[in-house]
């Protein structure tokens, strides 16, 4: 069996852990869900498996199928099949939405491929395939663009950070098909979500609170305990109506 595995992975920067004792188990073929509250270290451990700079290990290993890759670059890491959709997706300069789906025509794919995966993620192939890839977009658009771009490079894993923030409610079922489209497709989703029916699409999730996994186990267990546990936790820091008047 192949898999993706966090052994004992601490992230510490200045005098905060920002990720403490992260043990998890990714498997081929499987959706997991990743959950917790704000600041919980959501997309630092999304960067520290992509290898993203900055987010190095201060100690512990990553393991893909059994090698270990935790000093490897984002660059091979992504040779292996790894990929991440950013929260907040990254503007580009000069580049047609085309030309940034095909890596600047690095990989090859032919007009109906292109045509087809525009259509999958929502955007008309006939009004942004030639469109740039820059501020112009909106949030939304370029979140469709981003996971127009991880269906085309068929990933193994897929580590999709918020995929439905920024998406208009009536399209969480794009969300959904692209999931389900990746792991038809051979691959692993690891989804961070604060969205119930997102992570309803897993099997089995993981539960991050201030840098360590709360708990863990099949999502429906996990997704009431964050529903019913977290909400109080995500309020501690909010002022109160009193203090807000002052
Ligand atoms: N490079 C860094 N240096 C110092 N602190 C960091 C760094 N990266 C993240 N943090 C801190 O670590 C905590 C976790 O941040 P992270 O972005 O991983 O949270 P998250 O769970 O993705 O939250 P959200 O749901 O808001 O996206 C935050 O308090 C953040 O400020
Ligand atoms: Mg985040």
């Amino acid at each position: 069996m192949w898999l993706l595995l966090l052994d004992n992975v601490n992230l510490v920067r200045g005098n905060k852990y920002i990720l403490k004792d992260i043990n998890a188990v990714f498997e081929t073929g499987k959706i997991y869900a990743i959950l917790g509250t704000n600041g919980a270290g959501k997309s630092s451990l999304a960067y520290l498996i992509m290898g993203i700079n900055g987010y190095e290990p201060s100690s512990g290993r990553i393991l893909l199928d059994g090698e270990d890759i935790t000093n490897l670059s984002i660059t091979d890491r992504a040779k292996k099949g790894l990929t991440l959709l950013w929260q907040e997706p990254v503007r580009f300069q000069g580049l047609t939405v085309e030309q940034y789906l095909t890596l600047g025509g690095k990989i090859k794919v032919s007009n109906h491929q292109i045509e087809f995966i525009l259509n999958f993620v929502g955007l008309s192939p006939n009004l942004y395939r030639h469109r740039m890839v820059d501020g112009l977009l909106s949030g939304g658009e370029r979140k469709r663009v981003e996971l127009a771009s991880i269906l085309l490079l068929n990933p193994r894993y897929a580590i999709l950070d918020e995929p439905d923030s920024g998406i208009d409610i009536m399209s969480l079922s794009m969300i959904e098909n692209v999931i389900d489209y990746i792991v038809k497709h051979g691959g692993t989703v690891i989804v961070i979500t604060h969205r119930e029916e997102i992570a309803k699409l897993s099997q089995e999730a993981y539960l991050l609170c201030n840098g360590s996994i709360l708990t863990q186990g099949s999502s429906d267990r996990i997704i009431k305990y964050y529903k019913d546990r977290c909400d109080e936790c995500s309020h501690v820091n909010l002022p109160s109506l009193e203090e807000m008047r002052i």
